[in-house]
């Protein structure tokens, strides 16, 4: 197949591209910053939130033929977009944008959408897809996939645009530590434990979130990818995660065992925006896709960790403090969740 990536320098970009290489399918890239971590596919420099023109908008610049899109291009970061709530906006141009090229070219879609869909409302043991209550939007960044899932809906119903949608949660593992470019929690804590500086643990000690490995996110996905293409599976909405809770200081705890280090933690009240409780059901990920995902926390934490090490290793000029995103235009008062929110 031939497949069209955007957001294709980023982290499950990248992963997914390589993936689909690796399987014999042809991937072409659309990012509005260069790859940092490899040149093994070809790709347009292109700033996807650039207004369409009423005449072919995406259409005219000239991209490859395609068989499918799989659309990962976002500001990826809940507090980023709490800060600068322009970004969510771009969030949903974008979408729009690629599903109005998928439209006149008539490609089928895979749309990365988040857990964040579901709110921090507490309510379930574990979260099905039908869970989603739009009512319970915790921040710009929810409202940003929930508007991207909306798009996508109402243009398979206007449209007949065949659709997947993922709901992701806290991917991570190889190519997510470029740190100056964008905070992850995973990348973040190992590079402070590495410089001896303590980290926070915002959101407290239960704080827990569904981790999940990059290479099971994408090997998800891929199993949509063929799904879609077939047609065997269209129109649907998927939970793409682990299955399984941690704790984020459980997290914390096996990144230092992994370094070897004593961690210095801090817990602190949830930022704004922010989901504390989430654990995706997988059932019809399993039922439609015959997903299973394989890689424990455990298992990801050392391989994660080790890729970062040897990334490093040969990058020394990143050994230098980070600044983590919600830091910045909201005073300190307005970056916490209060008991009204
Ligand atoms: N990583 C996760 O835990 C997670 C969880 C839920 C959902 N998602 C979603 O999955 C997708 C991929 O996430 P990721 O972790 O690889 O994030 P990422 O930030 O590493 O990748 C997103 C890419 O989109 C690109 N992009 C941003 N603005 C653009 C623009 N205007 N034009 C073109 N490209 C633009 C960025 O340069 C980046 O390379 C995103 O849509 C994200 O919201 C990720």
């Amino acid at each position: 197949m031939r497949i069209l990536i955007t957001g294709s320098s980023g982290q499950i970009g990248t992963n997914l591209a390589l993936e689909l290489i690796g399987s014999g399918h042809d991937v072409f890239g659309i990012d509005v910053r260069e790859n940092t971590w490899t040149d093994a596919f070809p790709y347009r420099i292109h700033d996807l939130t650039e207004r369409q023109t009423l005449t072919g908008g995406l259409a005219t610049l000239g991209l490859p033929d395609a068989d499918l899109v799989v659309h990962l291009g976002a500001h990826a970061k809940v507090h980023q977009l709490v800060r600068e709530p322009q970004r969510a906006l771009d969030n949903a141009v974008m979408t729009f944008n690629v599903l109005e090229y998928a439209r006149q070219t008539g490609l089928p879609i895979v749309f990365s959408s988040s857990r964040e869909v579901y709110g921090d409302v507490h309510r379930f043991e574990e979260y099905p897809e039908q869970a989603a209550d739009f009512a319970f939007t915790e921040s710009t960044y929810s409202a940003s996939k929930i508007a991207g899932e909306a798009f996508i809906y109402s243009y398979a119903r206007c449209y007949d645009l065949p659709y997947l949608v993922f709901r992701f949660s806290n991917v991570y593992g190889r190519f997510d530590n470029d740190l100056q470019r964008m905070v992850r929690v995973i990348p973040l804590f190992t590079h402070s434990m590495l410089r001896g500086e303590p980290i926070t643990i915002y959101g407290g000690r239960d704080k827990t979130l569904d981790f999940t490995y990059v290479d099971d996110c994408v090997a998800g996905i891929t199993r949509g990818i063929e799904a879609l293409a077939e047609r065997r599976v269209t129109n649907q909405t998927i939970n793409l995660a682990y299955g399984q809770g941690n704790t984020l200081v459980r997290c914390a705890e096996l990144i230092a065992n992994e370094l070897e280090v004593e961690p210095q933690m801090t817990l602190a009240p949830s930022l704004l925006g922010e989901v504390t409780r989430y654990v995706a059901d997988l059932s019809k990920a399993r039922e439609l896709l015959g997903y299973e995902p394989k890689v424990s926390l455990d298992e990801g934490i050392a391989m994660s960790v080790a890729w970062f090490r040897e990334h490093r290793a040969t990058h020394p000029e990143d050994d230098v403090p980070v600044r983590a995103d919600h830091e910045g235009a909201l005073g300190a008062g307005q970056a916490w969740k209060t008991a009204a929110s």
